[in-house]
């Protein structure tokens, strides 16, 4: 089976079993302040997991697009990625765990064919009042599971969620492919690392909502939601020993091999940073991220960064990265057609990166002979230098090991190791910070600002310019931030016109209101949306008076009167053809 079919038997499989196939969101958080990337597939339905009604019904199937970065530096072993892909289904306050391990149980062994002997099984062991999952062993039993094969863990090992800090969250049930081998000790089981056994599959039973003190409470609902990761399920089934070895990467990697002149068996882990980087760069390109000093856009340039330096370590130092987005583009657009939309953008942007590194490049280069010199006499390069020739340049410490053993020297490889891992903490601890709150987080404040974001919106097509577009949005519980094109910055009339526009319209109190209807009915109302390639057939739209239709999965206000006030905070650049505007709302004299 290959990674197209994959993903249709799948879909497949859960519609024939009543679920509405969704596509894939953005790698871009709608309205989400706390987190980076999309790192699940239960990450867009948020508020349909804490009860929000989803226009499509209480039963889902996708595949989503995810990005996580907090692994970043481990990627070239034979697993970690940055870029992968999740299958899930959810029951959003409809069927529980009979039926969830019913259809995990039965799309085993009718889709992927494993071997009831080769699964492995997890259940919740019970810890914080929250009492041991006996019905989920049951239920494996009930399928012909032997005790041998389920394996109770607690909190740690055994639940997932919340995503970020606070939000749904529960115990799970995760499926692993025991690949035969003897087990390595006496206490090897799934959460052993010695790769008998390879985890394909999670179940989250997501009844509890976790609050920003740590309490649980029951959810209003109780869902299940599933993930699996593509990339694995592939290599398992079709017997590979890495995920690198499946068509999902190899003729990214047989590029690789053309364009450097090197053989990937030569340099595994150089040609698996390639291929992983720069399909994520790809993707993230695809969804309208640039390459930037901050957030999303300072991830998509380390990745760039890095896949360029790995592809110097092979010996080429040209402008490659646009064939090897081809490569990307062709494999991956019959599941993603964004990429071929946005085709043009992403080989744009990505050679642009390219251009600008090579040049940050020479820099680091001459930084580098600069070092030697500030070294003094001693043979051994010291970490911090290495470091910093790391941090700013994008230096792997292998590049900078290599040029130093060309002058002699060797590189305090401990000192370096040591930094590298404070860091790490801190950037893992940075990513952490980012989560909290989350979607979960709808207090008042944020469901207001939503709206507003919506008016002011409305404000600059109707007085600025019909063609602006929402290019990314992100609310906290202080402000909104919207950014759209336009090229040239705002005069202090029009800001002071966009504030009018959008007071008056919280003076009028106008109500909010939600539609839902076909996607078509909703392109011919004219309704706008810039996140309506994630929709399935059905879509909700918020309309306020005749001033804005958004295609939206809210929340908002009933009345734009609650917002009492609107103010704009900043108006400032964003990226080339960018702007972006921060505002508040509130009472203001
Ligand atoms: N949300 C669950 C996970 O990511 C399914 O593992």
């Amino acid at each position: 089976m290959d990674a197209q079919e994959l993903r249709e038997a799948y879909v497949n499989f859960f519609k024939e079993r009543g679920h509405a196939y969704i596509r894939s969101a953005s790698l871009i958080p709608e309205n989400d302040p706390t987190v980076l990337f999309t790192t699940a597939g239960m990450h867009p339905l948020v508020p349909y997991l804490l009860g929000e009604k989803h226009p499509e019904g209480t039963r889902l199937v996708d595949f989503q697009k995810c990005v996580r970065t907090g692994d970043i530096d481990e990627v070239g072993d034979a697993s970690h990625l940055t870029f992968f892909e999740m299958l899930g289904n959810w029951s959003l306050g409809d069927y529980f765990k009979k039926e969830s391990i019913q259809y995990s149980f039965d799309l085993l062994q009718t889709v992927l064919k494993i071997p009831v002997d080769h699964l492995a099984v997890t259940a919740f062991a019970g810890e914080d009042g929250i009492p041991k999952d006996t019905e989920t062993a049951e239920l494996w039993k009930s399928h012909g599971l032997k005790d041998d094969q389920i394996f109770f863990y607690g909190r740690k090992d055994n639940w997932w969620g919340p995503a970020g800090q606070t939000g749904p969250c529960g115990p799970d049930t995760e499926i692993f492919f025991d690949d035969g081998r003897p087990k390595c000790c006496d206490a090897c089981g799934p959460s052993c690392h010695c790769g008998k056994y390879t985890e394909i599959w999670n179940n989250v039973f997501m009844q509890y909502f976790k609050d920003a003190d740590g309490k649980f409470s029951p959810l209003k609902q109780k869902n299940v939601d599933t993930g699996m990761g593509l990339e694995r399920v592939l290599r398992i089934i079709n017997g590979k020993e890495t995920v690198y070895d499946t068509e999902l990467f190899q003729p990214i990697i047989r590029k690789v091999e053309e364009i450097s002149g090197k053989k990937y068996a030569d340099d595994m882990r150089s040609f698996r940073i390639i291929a992983d980087h720069l399909r994520a760069a790809t993707f993230l390109l695809g969804d309208g991220v640039v390459p930037a000093k901050m957030g999303q856009g300072y991830i998509l340039r380390r990745l760039v960064r890095r896949a360029s330096r790995y592809m110097s370590k092979l010996g080429f130092d040209g402008v490659y990265m646009q064939q090897i987005a081809e490569i990307i583009v062709r494999d991956y657009s019959a599941a993603y057609p964004e990429l071929k939309q946005n085709e043009k953008e992403i080989y744009e942007k990505l050679t642009a990166e390219e251009e600008k590194f090579h040049k940050t490049l020479a820099k680091g280069l001459r930084r580098f002979d600069e070092m030697l010199a500030e070294n003094g006499d001693s043979k051994v390069l010291n970490g911090e230098l290495v470091f910093k020739l790391y941090d700013t340049f994008g230096f792997p410490v292998e590049l900078t090991q290599e040029l130093a053993q060309e002058k002699g020297l060797t590189v305090d490889i401990n000192d370096f190791n040591n930094r590298f891992k404070e860091h790490q903490e801190k950037s893992r601890a940075g990513s952490d910070q980012i989560f909290k709150g989350g979607l979960a987080d709808h207090t008042v404040e944020t469901t207001k600002l939503h709206t507003a974001t919506h008016l002011l919106n409305a404000a600059l097509r109707n007085l600025i310019d019909p063609d602006i577009r929402q290019k990314g949005s992100n609310i906290t519980a202080e402000r909104l931030r919207f950014d759209f094109n336009f090229d040239r910055k705002l005069t202090p009339e029009e800001l002071k016109a966009i504030e009018k526009y959008v007071n008056d319209a919280i003076k009028a109190d106008i109500p909010v209101v939600c539609k839902e209807m076909s996607l078509e009915d909703a392109k011919k109302s004219g309704a706008i949306g810039v996140f309506d390639s994630k929709y399935g057939q059905t879509v909700k739209a918020y309309i306020i008076g005749d001033i804005s239709a958004e295609l939206c999965g809210g929340p908002h206000v009933t009345h734009t009167g609650e917002l009492q006030g609107f103010k704009i905070k900043k108006e400032e650049s964003s990226a080339a053809g960018v702007r972006r505007i921060k505002a508040v709302v509130g009472k203001f004299d």
